[in-house]
């Protein structure tokens, strides 16, 4: 008897949940709707409402302050001809009585048909990814990721540029707590676009992110002039030469050590296309900082940025100017205006209301490996070592296990484990072996164990824990069994 195959629900926690051609098949809806719904006098702004989601229902569940994202979500389920269902203050609702984030989605995803969270705790929306049974949207999960951001960011950048690929693209500010540079720099990277990282001091990007950058998305770091490095795309076709000529072609070069590949060399002196800059992230550090970068006319005087357009997810605070509202290059408010044809598109292909070819083109996944996970058990062992994953907050306790993904490692023959929440990697730790009593810093154990296999193992965070567990080093065991 043939079975019925229930469609999986989708989640879009990460700009990494969706493979690149969903990503342009999200563009191409918008700009079908922008055309379709567009106002007459002001081409960026939906100005007219559809009846494409009669009866379908969006909840914006809100943990942290919003104005464009949860506006805009709003806006476009009212201009495909739904409704909406909002929590947008979290001390009016039952989180003030102390409720889980785990029981409010398992509550909620019967009352609507598609869920956007946002939350201060890093990984909260794959945790309500995890008991919802609707599409859950990530709209910005502490200073994890703002994946509906990029696609606005994205999309902006491809209306200007006509593409994505090749692009200089500058990002500028608190690269460490901005959750929606994570989003962004994924996407640029599998966009196959040059990463410039201008980072404020101290602000620069997490470990893990870089590190993915290089060796997820293959990104090469080229030394830069001393204010700016640049993350340097290794292309699977060779940068063509001729991109690099031309009035956009900067001659003078300044490259200490010198020992750039031509083509790393072409892609330093190229202008910069596009400057992304983003506010301080105060709620994210516990401290102020002084000498935050400001982007105003006089910064981007610097010839390099003659053509280059400033984007900024906003709000913006002091560090872009005001001034530079009337300057052509400045597409911020565009960018904010595409928030609602580009998030119609994205709800729209989620619930599958766009029957034919699109549709079909919305399915699969982000085309990554698929990585092993280990859960760890309950009261033992590693934890996420990001303090402010959802894992360590005390009422979704119940409800989450620290589990990871076990990730090869490319700089030596181990692994590393990512959270699978928050995605944050524990690069050091301890495996061992329950059968074996024996425990070893060699995380390759680990790396080559699949089900049922992997329950065997423990992972420690130091050897102290491994040892105040019971477990002796496999080391000494072995020297120890080689003299009997
Ligand atoms: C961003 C956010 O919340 O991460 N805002 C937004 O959604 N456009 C950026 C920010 O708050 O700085």
């Amino acid at each position: 008897m043939a079975t019925k195959s229930h469609p999986v629900t989708r989640h879009v926690v990460s700009i990494n949940d969706l493979s690149k051609s969903e990503i342009e098949t999200i563009f191409d809806l918008a700009q079908a709707y922008l055309t379709e719904y567009s106002d007459p006098n002001l081409p960026e702004r939906i100005g007219r409402s559809s009846n494409l989601a009669p009866n379908y229902i969006l909840a914006s569940l809100f943990y942290e302050p919003s104005t464009r994202t949860r506006l805009s979500f709003e806006s476009a389920m009212l201009r495909l001809g739904g409704t909406f269902i909002t929590s947008a203050d979290p001390t009016t609702s039952s989180a003030a009585k102390g409720e889980s984030l785990a029981d409010s989605v398992r509550v909620i995803t019967n009352y609507a048909d598609v869920m956007v969270i946002r939350h201060p705790r890093d990984g909260a929306a794959r945790l309500a990814a995890e008991y919802s049974s609707i599409p859950v949207i990530n709209g910005g999960d502490g200073s994890h990721e703002h994946p509906t951001q990029t696609l606005c960011d994205l999309f902006t950048l491809k209306k200007k540029n006509k593409r994505l690929k090749n692009l200089k693209v500058a990002i500028a500010g608190d690269l460490k707590g901005s959750r929606t540079i994570h989003s962004f720099v994924y996407a640029l990277a599998r966009f196959g676009a040059d990463i410039v990282p201008m980072a404020a001091e101290g602000m620069e990007l997490p470990p893990h992110v870089d590190r993915r950058l290089r060796e997820e998305f293959h990104c090469n770091f080229v030394p830069g002039d001393g204010s700016i490095d640049a993350l340097y795309r290794t292309p699977e076709e060779p940068h063509q030469p001729a991109l690099f000529s031309g009035p956009d072609f900067e001659l003078s070069v300044n490259v200490p050590g010198g020992n750039l590949s031509p083509g790393e060399e072409a892609v330093q002196r190229r202008k910069i296309d596009a400057v992304y800059v983003t506010r301080f992230q105060k709620e994210r550090w516990a401290e102020a900082r002084e000498g935050y970068p400001k982007i105003d006319a006089k910064f981007l005087k610097d010839a390099k940025y003659s053509h280059a357009s400033v984007l900024h997810p906003l709000p913006r605070v002091d560090e872009l100017d005001a001034s530079l509202d009337s300057d052509s290059r400045a597409v911020y408010f565009e960018q904010a205006a595409y928030g609602v044809p580009v998030r119609m598109a994205l709800i729209s292909l989620l619930l599958g209301l766009q029957r034919g070819k699109s549709l079909r083109k919305f399915e699969g996944g982000f085309e990554a490996e698929d990585v092993p996970v280990y859960d760890q058990p309950l009261n033992a062992g590693i934890r996420c070592a990001n303090a402010n994953c959802i894992v360590h907050e005390p009422k979704e306790s119940p409800y989450v296990r620290n589990k990871f993904h076990i990730v090869k490692s490319e700089s030596d023959k181990g692994c590393r484990l990512r959270c699978l929440y928050c995605e944050t990697d524990i690069d050091r730790f301890f495996v061992a072996s329950r059968k074996n009593k024996w425990y070893t810093d060699d995380t390759s154990e680990l790396l080559h164990a699949r089900d049922p296999g992997i329950k065997d193992f423990l992972a420690f965070a130091d050897e102290a824990d491994a040892v105040n567990r019971g477990f002796h080093s496999k080391r000494h065991s072995a020297a120890r069994a080689s003299q009997r």
